[in-house]
C-alpha cells in the first residue's frame, strides 16, 4: 500500500530542542552534537532558524558546511526574508533542505497571524514557489494541523505539494492528538493529498500529554515516512518526541511495526550522554532507553531473573542501546541473588552462614542509605571491616550487631 518501509529520521535537537528552557548550546557545541547525529544515522539534521538570531544562522551555517552525509535543513517562514536567509546560511551544505512553515488552525491564524485562510494558503504557494526556485528539497509545515480544519489543512497542502513541496510536515505543535485520531488525520491526508505521488508525510510531535512517541508512531502505521524527533526529547514545553524511543520501538517491536531506520542504536546512548554534558541537565533516572535506571534492577525478585536470564526483565540488551552493561542496584528490595553475585565479583565467594550474615547487615544498612556501593559491601565483611579506618560509625554499629548475630548463629 505505501511505498516504502524505510522511516527517515529527521533530528530537531539543534532547533526545537535548543528553542527550550535551559538546552541553549553553542556554535562549538552545535557542530559537535551534529557530528554525532550524522554518525549515529540520522537522515536530516535541522540546525537552526536562520532568521531568529545571528547566532541560529552562525550555526546552520557552520552545519551545513561539516555534514557531508546528512541533509541539513533550516527553518523558515513563509516570507521571502525568511526564506533567503535560510538559504544563504545553507549555502556550503552537500544536501540542503529548506523547511517552511505556517500556521493552519484558526486560532492561529486569528490571534497569531492575522491573516484570513485565503492568505495563508496565498502564503503557502508563493513560499514553496520561490523554495523550488532554490532548491528540490523543500519541506512545507502546517503549523497546528492537529487543531486545523481538516477540508482547510488539506487544501494548504495540495497547494504545497502542487508547488512542489517533497515533504509535508503535519505538527502536533501543542500536542494535543492522541495515537487513534492522529493516525486517522495521516490517513486522510495520505488518501487525499499524497495518494501516489511519491511526496512524504512527515509527523512532528509534542508531548504536552506525554503522547509524542506514541502519537508518531501511530502515525508510521498510517503512513508517515518520516518523524522529526530530538534526543532525550528535549524541546518546547514538555519536548517532543523522543528519538531513542521511536527507534527502539520500530526496533523492539518490528513484528508490530516492521519497518527501518538508519540509526546505529550502540550510539543511542553516547549521544544522550554527550547532549546531557552539553546543556548540563540530565535526564529523568526513569527515561525509557537512556535513563539512569532504564536497565537497573533493584528489586530481589526482578535481580535474581535478570541474573538467571536477562530476558526476564529486559525486553533489549543494553549493549543494543550502548549502555555498558544491565546494572544491578543493591538496595533494600535487593535480594541474597544479587548480594552473593556482587561479592562474588568483587572477589568475595561467601558460603551460605556467611552470606546469611552478610545479607542481615546489608538489610540494616539498606533500610538506612539509598544506595549501598560496593565500598560499603566490603566493610561489611567481618576481615575487611578492621582494615577500613574509614568505616562510618553506622557500619561499626552494625557490625557489632553481626558480630553478635554471628555468636548466636554459632552457639
Ligand atoms: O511544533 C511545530 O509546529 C514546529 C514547526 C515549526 C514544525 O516546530
Ligand atoms: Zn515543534
Amino acid at each position: 500500500m505505501f511505498r516504502s518501509a524505510r522511516i527517515t529520521i529527521f533530528d530537531t535537537t539543534l532547533r526545537d530542542g535548543e528553542q527550550s528552557p535551559g538546552c541553549s548550546m553553542n556554535l562549538d557545541e552545535k557542530v559537535l552534537l551534529a557530528r554525532h547525529l550524522e554518525s549515529l544515522g540520522v537522515d536530516v539534521i535541522e540546525a537552526g532558524f536562520p532568521i531568529a538570531s545571528e547566532g541560529d544562522f552562525a550555526a546552520v551555517k557552520a552545519v551545513a558546511a561539516d555534514c557531508r552525509k546528512a541533509k541539513v535543513a533550516a527553518l523558515c517562514r513563509t516570507t521571502e526574508q525568511d526564506i533567503l536567509r535560510a538559504w544563504d546560511a545553507l549555502q556550503r551544505a552537500e544536501r540542503p533542505r529548506l523547511h517552511t512553515f505556517v500556521a493552519t488552525s484558526d486560532i492561529h491564524l486569528e490571534h497569531k497571524l492575522k491573516k484570513t485562510r485565503r492568505e495563508v494558503l496565498n502564503m503557502t504557494r508563493d513560499a514553496v514557489r520561490l523554495a523550488r526556485t532554490l532548491t528540490d528539497d523543500v519541506e512545507f509545515s502546517a503549523e497546528d494541523a492537529t487543531r486545523s480544519d481538516i477540508d482547510y489543512l488539506c487544501e494548504v497542502l495540495e497547494v504545497a505539494v502542487a508547488e512542489g513541496a517533497r515533504t509535508i510536515n503535519i505538527p502536533d505543535t501543542v500536542g494535543y492528538t492522541t495515537p487513534v485520531e492522529f493516525g486517522q488525520l495521516i490517513k486522510t491526508v495520505h488518501e487525499r493529498v499524497v495518494s501516489e505521488s511519491g511526496v512524504t508525510i512527515s509527523v512532528h510531535c509534542h508531548n504536552d500529554l506525554g503522547l509524542a512517541v506514541a502519537n508518531s508512531l501511530a502515525a508510521i502505521e498510517a503512513g508517515a515516512r518520516q518523524v522529526e524527533c530530538t534526543v532525550n526529547g528535549i524541546g518546547e514545553r514538555a519536548g517532543n518526541a523522543a528519538l531513542e524511543e521511536i527507534v527502539m520501538a520500530l526496533r523492539v517491536r518490528a513484528d508490530k511495526l516492521p519497518f527501518t531506520c538508519g540509526i546505529e542504536t550502540p550510539l543511542l546512548y553516547p549521544t544522550s550522554q554527550l547532549l546531557s554534558s552539553i546543556i548540563g541537565f540530565e535526564v529523568q533516572p526513569n527515561k525509557a532507553i537512556v535513563g539512569r535506571n532504564a536497565f537497573a534492577h533493584e528489586a530481589g525478585i526482578h535481580q535474581h531473573g535478570v541474573l538467571s536470564n536477562p530476558l526476564c526483565y529486559e525486553i533489549m540488551t543494553p549493549e543494543s542501546v550502548g549502555v555498558p552493561a544491565n546494572s544491578i542496584v543493591l538496595g533494600k528490595h535487593s535480594g541474597r541473588h544479587a548480594l552473593s553475585r556482587r561479592y562474588a565479583e568483587l572477589g568475595h565467594v561467601l558460603a551460605p552462614t556467611e552470606l546469611d550474615v552478610a545479607y542481615w547487615l546489608f538489610a540494616q544498612l539498606a533500610d538506612r542509605k539509598k544506595r549501598i556501593y560496593d565500598q560499603d559491601l566490603l566493610c561489611l565483611l567481618p576481615d575487611s571491616a578492621k582494615s577500613h579506618p574509614d568505616v562510618s560509625d553506622n557500619i561499626n554499629d552494625l557490625f557489632s550487631a553481626a558480630e553478635l548475630t554471628t555468636q548466636s548463629f554459632e552457639r
